[in-house]
């Protein structure tokens, strides 16, 4: 049975991605520094898969704690998501994200060398595309157009392993490009738990259905698509997951060295109508308002999904729908999100 690491694993696409590599009778290792998740995690994991898996409190940052995974276990492939992902905080936390995210990613990628474990899936994302009038985005959309310090990390990252693949053509590196990853699993044992007041849409509506948040404001009505609000490229993170061990499968099986695949629907939903469909979820009307734009949105976004279906046989069957549904299932049996650490 392979075994696959999981840094960032119990965060919330990494949390689902374990569900799904489990379920495809993966051994899972998780390496987490909980600095943005909680145990209460590994107690849900163990409620839906049935076992305990092996986990280290880490920070990627740091040899010293990553090392040991490698030395404990017989690695054979590595998901890594650990890392620092709010656009906004980006913006305002600059050196932590550089910090972060670069360095994490370089003591990883050491280890794996050392230790000879050359099977990479690497959680990037769409805001490396940044803002374009060519949509949907193919994997050779024009890059390096980020409007934040946390694209601009996934960017960076990006082309250390283009240029790690190019020294080292034995690694075989997948760069997956989630767009919108929403919901959660269909238990609601786990879904997007965010510290504080939530950036993200579906967790801020989800906030506002189920009263703990007032209002929700639409940052913008003026953009120049039907109904005026942006549209996004909404995934389920459990078909995201899923995407992930379709991944892990490809590099197993083909001398692929670097490839990057996008991760979406190729379908724009825009927010009004993520909003209404959140209703019809759960039964009320959202209490809304359209405010002023938030600088750094794009207008459009959505996936060409081409080259996932092909390569990975990936095509994500979950709807708008099914996302809001399993949000509010999660919502309303975990209304404070999961307990504090003691
Ligand atoms: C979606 C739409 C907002 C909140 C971000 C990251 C991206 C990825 C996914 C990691 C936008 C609107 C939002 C609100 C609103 N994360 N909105 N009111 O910005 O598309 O992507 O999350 O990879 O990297 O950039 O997602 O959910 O913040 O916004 O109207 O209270 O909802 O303006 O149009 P975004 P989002």
């Amino acid at each position: 049975m392979s075994t696959v690491l999981v840094t960032g694993g119990t965060g919330f696409i990494g949390s689902h991605t374990v569900i799904a590599l489990d379920k495809s009778g993966f051994d899972v290792v998780i390496a987490d520094n909980l600095s943005n998740s909680k145990t209460e995690v590994l107690k849900r994991l163990h409620t839906i898969c049935g076992k305990d898996f092996r986990f280290y409190k880490a920070d990627c940052c740091k040899r010293e704690e990553l090392e040991p995974v490698f030395r404990e276990n017989k690695i054979d492939a590595v998901i890594h998501f650990a890392g620092l992902k709010a656009v906004g905080e980006s913006v305002s936390k600059p050196l932590e994200y550089y910090s972060n995210n670069i360095n994490s990613l370089l003591t990883l990628v050491g280890l794996m060398k050392d230790y000879k474990v050359d099977e990479l899936v690497f959680s990037s994302s769409a805001t490396v595309y940044g803002e374009s009038e060519d949509v949907p985005f193919t994997e050779e959309s024009p890059l390096g157009m980020c409007t934040n310090p946390y694209g601009w990390t996934k960017w960076m990252q990006e082309q250390m392993l283009r240029d790690f693949s190019k020294a080292y053509p034995e690694f075989k590196i997948a760069l997956l490009r989630y767009f919108n990853p929403v919901g959660a699993h269909e238990s609601g044992l786990l879904g997007e738990d965010p510290r504080g007041i939530p950036n993200n849409l579906f967790p801020y509506i989800s906030k506002v259905a189920g009263g703990t948040l007032e209002k929700l404001t639409i940052f913008g009505g003026d953009y120049d698509t039907e109904d005026g609000t942006c549209l996004r490229d909404y995934i389920h993170v459990m078909d995201l997951a899923e995407g992930h061990v379709k991944a892990i499968n490809y590099l197993a099986t083909n001398d692929t060295g670097i490839n990057v695949f996008n991760l979406g629907t190729g379908k724009g939903t825009s927010v009004l109508e993520a909003v209404r469909a959140f209703e019809k979820a759960c039964g009320h009307e959202i209490n809304k308002e359209i405010g002023p734009r938030r600088p750094g949105d794009i207008a459009v976004s959505y996936a060409s999904t081409e080259k996932a279906e092909k390569l990975l046989g990936f095509k994500a069957t979950r709807t708008v729908e099914e996302m809001c549904s399993s949000c509010w299932n999660w919502q309303t049996k975990n209304p404070d999100g999961l307990p504090d650490d003691n």
